[in-house]
């Protein structure tokens, strides 16, 4: 299955400088923007427990686990299924599956390879469903790269399309109208790399034309497309009433606690509720109650001359923020005051959001959530609890930075009439919003840095969920709620956070609870003088990332009104996949024979199937493959066996996967972003050929001979 493959050069965690350059403002060059002095929990416990040096590590797991279950006794209890068990997860005495794959799964899978195409397995077919610059509103003119206006790219499909998502057509849309539409897909747009945009750019002197066709083409796209059952192709729909365009100028209400806080005021909107765009839209999640949710991720490459900043207090949030000094990237602080941080102070702090967008009316006012904290959201995908309130688990991507999760006050209606509607639109405007903290159970000094399992056989152990602010109230010292919903990773940082190795994408299983958050890489840890490896993130100089499985260990408890502080809620975490070759001994594919695998490296978007297998998305393989979709199932015989399912072109990322029963989705980012390449020197011909600008597009794949994916 595996094939050896010459190691290409590339930036920390496996991208291109031309990527690191205009995705996330060179954040791997830059000091790691969390120096605080956070213990990692693990540490504090596994040196009270290496004092008691005859202690089994059977004895500690059983001391760990019997403290745990006493602590959620009752009916607040998960249910069983959600539970993380310990051991490998098979059923007793089930042995690993040598034969046939798990169901959902089973597809040859594709080897590593480095081809400029979307390679699929074998007996599957794919289209490009759109590109960057097609059409999607009524009145915009084809895509012509070369008579490019920001006027036409408004209409436009924008560039660079990061998280997708497929939401039932709403009856007012209706099959039938506009060209045989049956799904609405929504999907956003991360950032503009110029030099693949525009010939001829130059990056010091961008003129106002191309600047502005970056804003518009940054944000999100709403657009129909009808499913061709005979085929498995699926196409978009122009001009459909439904499709829209949101961009970096879309007005956004903001919502929450924090709306209207001083922290958010600026001269163009005194009243601190109302922000032009968004920006850096990364991954993001489909409610419960039919809208889109997206984070707002390196959204501090977009502001200019922090080093003019005098102030030391804002001179530290700047930096915790890795607001660095100078000119922005783009240079769009020539163009509009608000992006040049000595004109308006505040405008930096109204971006780093979680977005919701009503696809269903187009001419809805798109919300900035401050409920659920600023940091740099991947994504946010809700799950409700079994009574009906709405949890959002969010990952901050930043080496060293940590994760969340979102509790609603209110609980989700599940009529259909425009008051229910209204109702289900507020619930991310009030709740708990909580950092993880987490503790190996295993000594300190089992976590050898190289990846090797401690003498328990896992990396795992335990988590606390710590409270930083409900509503108006904060549970953190020294900061007022605005400020904990403002400057999240300070209150984090105070509240003793875990530092994780870049938190990407949170997602529970629909079918057993459990969480999986995938942990990119940190080449940084254990680096001198910034944290060391622990038995979450076990690897020193972690090339290949890592994916965290969590269970609750508790339903959530109601809002804490009247107490001083509400309780921690607790979970169970081990370590699910170490990703990397399978022939390097620091790798762990949950307990699955290695030589059964498909090698995988820096996971990065997640999302389930309809069996329940995890699907991920890889962001920087460093094992000399382009990057790829794998599926790997989570339960049963075969837990633990990773299988790829496509690779995308040169330089690109995927994103975005959607596995529905018939097809599969992906988002193919910043195709052909590799060092030295331009619009005259392209490094890739994707998807249309030589002579053809490279465009960044969404791919559907599906077995051609008409029967479900993997089956
Ligand atoms: Fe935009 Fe964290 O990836
Ligand atoms: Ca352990
Ligand atoms: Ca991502
Ligand atoms: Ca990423």
């Amino acid at each position: 299955m595996r094939k050896p493959l010459p190691l290409l050069t590339s930036h920390p965690g496996g991208r291109s400088a031309m990527t690191c350059r205009y995705r996330c403002g060179d954040a791997c060059f830059h000091e790691v923007p969390n120096t605080s002095a956070n213990e990692y929990a693990g540490e504090v416990i596994a040196r009270a427990l290496s004092r008691r040096s005859v202690l089994r590590a059977g004895a500690v797991v059983g001391a760990v686990t019997a403290a745990g279950a006493g602590a959620v006794a009752g009916p607040g209890a998960a249910p069983a299924s959600a539970a993380v068990p310990a051991g490998k997860d098979r059923r007793h005495g089930e042995a690993p599956t040598h034969g046939k794959a798990a169901k959902g799964l089973r597809f040859t899978p594709v080897a590593p390879n480095t081809a400029d195409e979307v390679t699929v397995p074998e007996g599957y077919g794919q289209n490009v469903v759109i590109r960057w610059g097609e059409p999607i509103l009524r009145g915009a003119p084809a895509f012509d790269p070369t008579r490019q206006s920001a006027e036409a790219q408004a209409g436009q499909f924008g560039y660079n399309n990061d998280f997708l998502t497929l939401l039932p057509l709403h009856p007012r849309g209706g099959r039938g109208h506009g060209g045989g539409a049956d799904q609405l897909l929504v999907a956003n747009h991360e950032y503009t790399n110029e030099e693949l945009m525009f010939a001829g750019y130059d990056p010091e002197k961008p003129t106002r034309e191309q600047v502005e066709i970056a804003w518009a083409a940054h944000g999100l796209s709403v657009v129909a497309v009808a499913g061709q059952r005979r085929t498995g192709t699926l196409r978009a729909v122009p001009r459909h009433p439904l499709n829209r365009r949101i961009t970096a100028t879309t007005p956004f209400e903001v919502t929450g606690p924090a709306a209207g806080s001083r922290l958010l005021r600026t001269s163009a909107d005194p009243r601190g509720r109302r922000v032009l765009g968004t920006l850096n839209n990364c991954s993001g999640g489909t409610t419960p109650w039919g809208t889109v949710l997206s984070g707002e991720e390196n959204f501090n490459q977009y502001f200019a001359h922090a080093e003019k900043v005098t102030d030391p207090q804002r001179a530290a949030t700047l930096k915790r923020y890795g607001v660095v000094g100078g000119a922005s990237q783009r240079r769009w602080e020539r163009f509009d005051d608000r992006f040049d941080l000595t004109k308006e102070p505040n405008e930096v702090h109204r971006f780093g959001w979680v977005v919701e967008v009503d696809p269903y009316d187009p001419d809805s006012t798109p919300r900035k959530h401050t409920a659920l904290g600023r940091f740099k959201h991947e994504a946010a995908q809700p799950r409700l609890t079994r009574d009906g309130h709405a949890v959002v688990y969010m990952g901050d991507d930043e080496r060293f930075d940590y994760f969340y999760k979102f509790v609603s006050k209110k609980t989700m209606r599940r009529g259909r009439s425009a008051e229910d509607r209204r109702h289900n639109l507020s619930l991310l405007d009030e709740g708990t919003l909580y950092v993880a903290r987490l503790s190996g159970n295993s000594p300190a000094d089992e976590i050898d840095g190289k990846g090797t399992l401690p003498e328990d056989g896992e990396f795992d152990g335990t988590g606390r969920w710590i409270p930083l602010a409900e509503g108006d109230r904060s549970f953190v010292g020294g900061m007022s709620a605005e400020e904990v919903y403002v400057f999240t990773r300070l209150a984090a940082d105070k509240a003793g956070a875990t530092k994780m190795d870049r938190p990407e994408d949170i997602e529970p299983s629909p079918r057993t609870g459990r969480v999986y958050v995938a942990l990119t890489n940190n080449t940084d840890r254990g680096a001198a003088g910034k944290a060391g490896p622990d038995e979450a993130n076990p690897r020193r100089a972690n090339k290949h990332g890592q994916v965290l499985e969590f269970a609750e260990r508790g339903d959530d408890p109601p809002p804490a009104s009247g107490r001083e502080v509400p309780p921690s809620p607790r979970f169970s975490w081990r370590l699910f996949l170490v990703c990397g070759d399978p022939e390097d001994p620091g790798t762990y594919f949950g307990g699955f024979p290695k030589d059964e695998v498909s090698p995988i490296s820096c996971p990065d978007n997640v999302t389930f199937d309809a069996y329940g297998n995890l699907w991920l998305s890889t962001d920087g393989n460093e094992l000399g493959s382009h990057d790829g979709l794998f599926g790997v199932a989570t339960a049963g015989g075969r837990r633990g066996q990773v299988r790829q399912f496509l690779t995308v072109p040169t330089g690109a990322e995927t994103c975005g996967p959607l596995v529905q029963d018939r097809r599969v989705l992906v988002s193919v980012q910043h195709p052909g972003e590799v060092d030295g390449a331009s619009v005259e020197k392209p490094a890739s011909t994707w998807p249309d050929g030589p002579g053809k600008y490279v465009r960044p597009s969404v791919v559907a794949v599906w077995p051609e001979d008409g029967s479900d994916v993997g089956r």
